[in-house]
């Protein structure tokens, strides 16, 4: 069966998107769906290793020579293990080559075996404007775009999404992170901006930031309120939502 596919991508760097990527996917697999959370930022810019805390020892640099012929145990070699819940991570490769990114034609062989063992895929991409992304989206069951209540963030936003909608009408979800009572942009005003409600509105919450960027574990189980309330009840809310499409799908 095909996994349900969540992409995260964002117009602009540093929004919160691996945050969130690395919790989501905690989320997913504390709920019991077998769960892979794949790293594609380009070489030596991952950080989905050190947000769950984990040194893998392999990356997506291992699969290359494979690449049009993947296994799921290939994936079982390359793979790193985060344990409570269980969860697997293709890291990225920390060799620093110029431009190195994951490879387009490697996405339908990547997708095709993890489709074999896991029910869920959490994909934290580059920006939008990388080609990648565009080719991941694609694939995406819902395509997430994460943005921060700040002009160049909102600007560089509606730029991308107006430009992808051209092309055909992606279903995306529209994350406001870290937004604050204070923050540069109301929410009445980046609704007026986008043109959009945002599907989810997470906190600025410095705390539970820091214990996943700073400490090296996701903080979703462990909190109650705050971000990890919010982004628990975002889950909940993007799995309901693929369901219900499950159930219509499956009536036409
Ligand atoms: N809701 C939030 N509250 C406070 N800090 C946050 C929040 N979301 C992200 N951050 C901080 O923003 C920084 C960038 O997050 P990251 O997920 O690495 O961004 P991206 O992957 O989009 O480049 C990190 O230092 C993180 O702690
Ligand atoms: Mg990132």
């Amino acid at each position: 069966m095909r996994p349900v596919i969540l992409a995260l991508t964002a117009a602009k760097g540093g929004v919160g998107r691996s945050l969130l990527a690395a919790n989501l996917a905690v989320v997913l697999a504390a709920k019991g769906h077998p769960t892979a959370l794949l790293d594609l930022a380009p070489a030596c810019q991952g950080t989905l290793d050190l947000y769950l805390g984990l040194l893998p020892e392999r990356s997506w640099a291992d699969l290359l020579p494979v690449i049009t012929e993947l296994e799921p145990r290939h994936l079982d070699l390359t793979l790193a293990r985060y344990n409570e819940p269980p969860l697997a991570l293709l890291a990225t490769p920390p060799e620093v080559r110029a431009a190195l990114m994951f490879p387009e034609r490697g996405l339908e062989p990547l997708f095709r075996a993890l489709s074999q063992h896991y029910a869920a895929v959490v994909v934290d991409l580059p920006l939008m404007s990388s080609r990648l992304t565009y080719h991941v989206l694609r694939w995406a069951t819902v395509p997430i775009v994460v943005v921060t209540p700040d002009l160049p963030a909102m600007r560089n936003t509606k730029r991308w999404l107006q430009t992808l909608n051209k092309q055909q009408p992606w279903p995306w979800q529209v994350v406001v992170n870290q937004y604050a009572r204070r923050a540069p942009m109301t929410l009445r005003e980046i609704k007026t901006y986008l043109k959009a409600s945002p599907d989810a509105v997470l906190p600025y919450d410095a705390v539970a930031a820091w214990q996943t960027v700073g400490l090296g574990r996701p903080f979703v189980l462990r909190r109650r309120r705050g971000l990890a309330g919010a982004v628990r009840r975002w889950a909940q809310q993007v799995l309901a939502g693929v369901e219900s499409k499950n159930r219509e799908a499956k009536r036409a």
